[in-house]
């Protein structure tokens, strides 16, 4: 098979990429490890940067989003059990989030690329890069036969695990990372929702509410690293929430039985450079946040939005600018999130280690920002993401 683009992994990066490609009648193929069921039921982020929103209604994604997405105008962070503080982006920005899931946008996405006759490769096993400065080619087996894709680009939308990062050599890939000794303890919920968005710190750890619809609750606990799923009964996760919130908002909340109960691991993670030869890579193929500033989907979309101007402009213009400086423009927008997320996670997580030293600082970090409306202001600025640029 021969395609223009061969895009390895059908997660919201590579759809997006193949649905605005096609937009401008560039073709690809996806080529995904799992089936599209399997994809499908992650269930994951939740808040929307207003560039995606944007870009969404821009490549007419936007439909259910704007019909059943909540508008967000900024998140409350409570502390300590009292205090309570609003990131008011909406005050300091002038734009909108929004909450929608990232399963109903992969849902959208896949409705989208098959209404247009996308092809799509489920359940291919043994995904490898082939010439990737040369002429490059992508082989898969399936039904116990290997197949070859010869095309002019790979682009590597397989999330952390996947295999087109390491097909960079190790002498040229440059890798930074923190892994956290803690992991968020998620549920679902189908009861109605708190109002808004809230980040808990607390001495005992962080908690987080959200939500996914007026009927669906999504709630998070700070938990060790090690903790099993198996290990946190409904009973013994409410426990944990309710003693981390406020009193007045513990009983607003709608208790009830979870439909769905995860933990995920927190690490902050970027390869550079994004590109080698005939190779590139956006979403989680190249970087990962800790889920704390709701960054990874947002950046993940972000580098869509670059990497596909780099390819249009090759394939309209026969320019390659866009694609020679794809990897320090996307890179620049990734270091900002990475910030952003790893303040938030320093603020509102219990480290096992920390210090009295530690806690003032926290504390300290926690006044700042209520008595400072120019630290209040940079906040907002870096929580609602960085505008694209030109
Ligand atoms: P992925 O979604 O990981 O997709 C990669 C795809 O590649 C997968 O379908 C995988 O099956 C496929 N693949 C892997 N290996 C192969 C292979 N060998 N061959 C073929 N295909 C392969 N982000 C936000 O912006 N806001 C939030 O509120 C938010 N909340 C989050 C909450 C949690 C609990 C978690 C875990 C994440 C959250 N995120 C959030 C992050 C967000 O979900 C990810 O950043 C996003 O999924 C990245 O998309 P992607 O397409 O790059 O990667
Ligand atoms: C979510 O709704 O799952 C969510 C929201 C905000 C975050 C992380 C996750 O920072």
């Amino acid at each position: 098979m021969r395609t223009q683009i061969c895009i390895i992994g059908g997660g919201p990066a590579g759809l997006f990429l193949s649905h605005v490609l096609h937009a401008a009648g560039i073709d690809s193929v996806i080529v995904e490890r799992q089936t599209k069921k399997h994809v499908l039921g992650r269930i994951r982020a939740g808040v929307l940067e207003h560039g995606t929103v944007e870009l969404l209604r821009q490549y007419g994604l936007s439909e259910r989003m704007d019909r059943d997405g909540m508008p967000k105008d900024g998140t409350r962070i409570v502390w300590q059990g009292k205090d309570d503080f609003f990131i008011d982006t909406m005050r300091w920005t002038g734009k909108r989030m929004m909450i929608w899931g990232q399963t109903q946008i992969t849902e959208d996405l896949y409705a989208a690329r098959e209404r247009d006759g996308a092809a799509i490769v489920f359940e291919a096993a043994n995904t490898t890069l082939h010439d990737i400065t040369g002429s490059p080619s992508v082989t898969y087996e399936k039904d116990a036969i290997t197949h070859r894709i010869d095309c002019d680009f790979v682009i590597g939308c397989d999330g952390f695990h996947g295999p087109s990062r390491m097909a960079i050599p190790a002498d040229i890939r440059r890798e930074y990372e923190r892994i956290y000794p803690f992991g968020w303890l998620g549920i679902m919920v189908e009861r109605p929702p708190l109002k808004e968005l809230v980040y808990a710190y607390h001495a005992d750890g962080f908690a987080m509410a959200s939500r996914r619809n007026p009927m669906l609750s999504r709630y998070y606990v700070q938990v060790p690293a090690a903790d099993k799923v198996e290990e946190w009964s409904d009973d013994r996760f409410w426990d944990a929430f309710l003693g981390r919130v406020p009193e007045d908002m513990a009983r607003q909340v709608q208790t009830g039985p979870s439909i769905e109960k995860s933990i995920a691991p927190l690490r902050s993670f970027v390869s550079e450079p994004m590109r080698w030869g005939k190779l590139f890579l956006a979403g989680d193929a190249a970087h990962i946040v800790p889920p704390t500033g709701a960054k990874g989907l947002n950046l993940a979309f972000s580098d869509v939005f670059y990497l596909s101007r780099a390819l249009i402009t090759h394939y309209d213009e026969g320019s390659d600018h866009y694609l020679d400086c794809y990897s320090e423009m996307a890179l620049r927008r990734i270091w900002a999130a990475e910030n952003i997320s790893w303040k938030l996670t320093k603020l509102l997580h219990v480290f096992p280690d920390e210090d009295p030293f530690d806690q003032k600082i926290r504390q300290n970090d926690y006044d700042l920002l209520l008595a400072s409306e120019e630290v209040q202001q940079a906040l907002a600025y870096e929580y609602i993401g960085l505008p694209f640029e030109d």
